[in-house]
């Protein structure tokens, strides 16, 4: 059996996920704000890699079924519904709606995913839950890739910690794992930090959300086990 994780999408082919189970992390903000909306009623979020897509997604849906969301530098594009943020993603907003999103690094990665079975969403948001399921998808498949939507082509420290403490929940008690080098670093870097809050607080993504008056997100994110939902992505939809 095998973890192997990558610390950005760039580099990752479809030979890689194929068959794989497969997990996505964007903790800051677009994986937590998927749990948020899926386990707050929404009905389906699809991911789109550009604006211009999620307009075009949107426009082959029924108008009143759906919302437009999404961010660039963490602000809420213009005329979309919605931006980014986990804490806008409430039922009274949410519930039954479809949901075509668009963001910077998560939906990316979301879909250079595809074509993993199952690509599972995670965040510290639905840890728990996560966890047993990865670890699931280990055991049947022998492989399990965790994918981080890192920041502009870069590694991200947030996601980078996240992935380490998925490796090492997942692999407890599992003999015979094989480790990526990067999987390797993940799981080291987990005793460098005091927990979620410690370890996304002084991040890059952090510092632009505090920035932008979004700090509360960070706060949000870095709570453990909101939900017990895993939104699996299959079909072009994350339900
Ligand atoms: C992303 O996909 O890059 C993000 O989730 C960024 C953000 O929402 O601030």
């Amino acid at each position: 059996m095998r973890i192997d994780v990558y610390f950005t999408p760039t580099g990752l082919s479809p030979g890689d996920v194929s068959g794989q189970g497969v997990v996505v992390i964007d903790v800051l903000r677009a994986t937590t704000t998927v749990i948020t909306a899926l386990a707050n009623g929404a009905k389906a979020v699809i991911p789109a890699a550009s604006s211009e897509e999620a307009v075009r997604l949107a426009s082959n849906l029924e108008k009143d079924g759906v919302l437009l969301a999404g961010e660039r530098k963490s602000l809420k594009i213009e005329g979309f519904a919605l931006g980014n943020s986990p804490r806008e993603m409430t039922p009274e907003v949410v519930a039954g709606k479809t949901i075509v999103l668009t963001t910077t690094n998560g939906t990316p990665a979301l879909v250079a995913a595809q074509g993993g079975d199952p690509v599972l969403v995670g965040a510290p948001a639905n840890f728990k839950a996560l966890a047993a399921r990865a670890r699931a998808a280990l055991i049947e498949r022998g492989v399990l890739v965790i994918v981080c939507s890192g920041r502009e082509r870069q590694f991200a420290l947030e996601d980078g910690y996240t992935a380490g403490r998925l490796v090492k929940a997942v692999k407890t008690g599992l003999r015979k794992l094989e480790l990526n080098d990067a999987a390797a670093a993940a799981l080291a870097l987990t005793a460098a930090y005091d927990g979620w809050a410690d370890a996304f607080e002084g991040t890059t993504a952090a510092r632009q959300l505090v920035e932008a008056n979004l700090g509360e997100d960070v706060a949000f994110a870095a709570k453990q086990d909101r939900f017990g939902v895993v939104p699996q992505y299959a079909e072009r939809r994350i339900t």
